[in-house]
């Protein structure tokens, strides 16, 4: 399990201290993807690079099964690290060294015997399907393949933790499907826990079983990815919901055009399937006017929401919203 707690970095920018980082907190649980969002310059790369290191925080716990990583000495941060992977955007391989060499890196340094170094970068050649690149070197290799041997190098010392900083940002989509199915790969089959940061949601949204958004060096709201999607609370999220940027402007519309009240409704799984809006009219005395809607698959459920009208006595709409509520829609007054 992964704790980080109140962490905080900044750099002096011309005398004034900007926080890159300024107070994050969350956890991971073990096997679990944990997503970060968030645009650019929020201060996703800091804070990553501040949960291994590669950057020293000024303040807080960063700590990997009770170990505070933060509080290790050089030498013994020397040994932890190979508890952390990390992959970048740019892959950042070895230009000189072949594809075998790469991933025999990180376990020469921990001082592995040569013959289990061998066995190992055979096991993880099969494991990342690249077994015929072994002696090839990086430029011979697609962007797709030179992430898929930066990840097997990044998990060579079997970490509990993989840090993917933009891992797929630099790739294509269907080379960005096979680094998501590799990183599912990694958590069922080695059991490891994995945090992405990434500022496409469309990346996000398969794969992590909780997204935090990050704004301004903080988290500005965390959560299930279904409940993220079903029920998004910051604006910056919303825009970061596929089809909901339009939702923004839409709403604007909306506000204009429709004389009656308008309001959002948020359903999941069980609620999509049900007649919900129909029993609503039937028991209510209310008119619903379907304005707008999504539906997102994630995973194997459908979440999405619906903009509609409701016209009817005051008491009556107040009844049918609560009906909707019990029913497990979520439901927000729009104007
Ligand atoms: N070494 C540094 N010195 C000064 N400022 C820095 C340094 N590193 C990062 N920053 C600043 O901290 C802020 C956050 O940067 P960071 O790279 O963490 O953002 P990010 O969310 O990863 O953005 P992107 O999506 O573009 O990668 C930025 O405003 C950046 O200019
Ligand atoms: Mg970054």
């Amino acid at each position: 399990m992964i704790e980080v707690k109140n962490l905080k970095k900044s750099f002096e920018n011309e005398k004034e201290e900007f926080h890159a980082v300024n107070g994050v907190s969350f956890s991971v649980e073990k096997g679990e993807i944990f997503g970060i969002i968030g645009l650019s310059g929020a201060g996703k790369s800091t804070l990553v690079r501040c949960i291994n290191r590669l950057e020293e925080p000024n303040e807080g716990e960063v700590l990997i099964d009770g170990v505070d990583i933060l509080k290790l000495s050089k030498e013994e941060l020397l040994k932890e690290r190979k508890e952390i992977g990390m992959i970048f955007q740019s892959f950042n391989l070895f230009m000189q060294k072949t594809v075998a060499e790469n991933i025999s890196f990180p376990l020469e340094i921990s001082k592995v015997p040569k013959t289990e170094i061998e066995k190992r970068v055979d096991e993880l050649l099969e494991f990342i399907d690249l077994k015929e690149k072994k002696y090839s070197y990086p430029a011979e290799l697609s962007g797709g393949q030179k992430q898929r041997v930066a990840i097997a190098r990044a998990i060579a010392t079997n970490p509990k933790v993989l840090l993917s900083d933009e891992g797929t940002s630099a790739l294509d989509p269907a080379n960005t499907e096979s680094i998501l199915s590799l990183f599912k790969k990694i958590v069922t089959q080695y059991k490891m826990t994995i945090i992405m940061i990434t500022h496409q949601m469309e990346v996000a949204k398969d794969i992590c079983d909780r997204i935090a958004v990050m704004d301004s060096g903080k988290i500005i709201e965390e959560n299930t990815t279904e409940e993220l999607f079903r029920n998004p609370k910051n604006k910056i999220t919303r825009s970061f919901i596929k089809n909901l940027q339009e939702d923004a402007i839409e709403e604007k519309l909306i506000a204009e055009k429709f004389k009656g009240s308008v309001y959002r409704l948020g359903y999941g799984e069980s609620t999509y399937q049900a007649p919900i809006l129909s029993r609503c009219m039937k028991n209510y005395d209310v008119e619903l006017s379907i304005i707008s809607g999504n539906v997102n698959t994630i995973g194997q459920s459908s979440v999405g929401h619906l903009n509609i009208e409701i016209t009817g006595d005051e008491a009556e709409k107040e009844k049918a919203i609560d009906y909707l509520k019990e029913n497990g829609v979520t439901v927000e007054e729009i104007k």
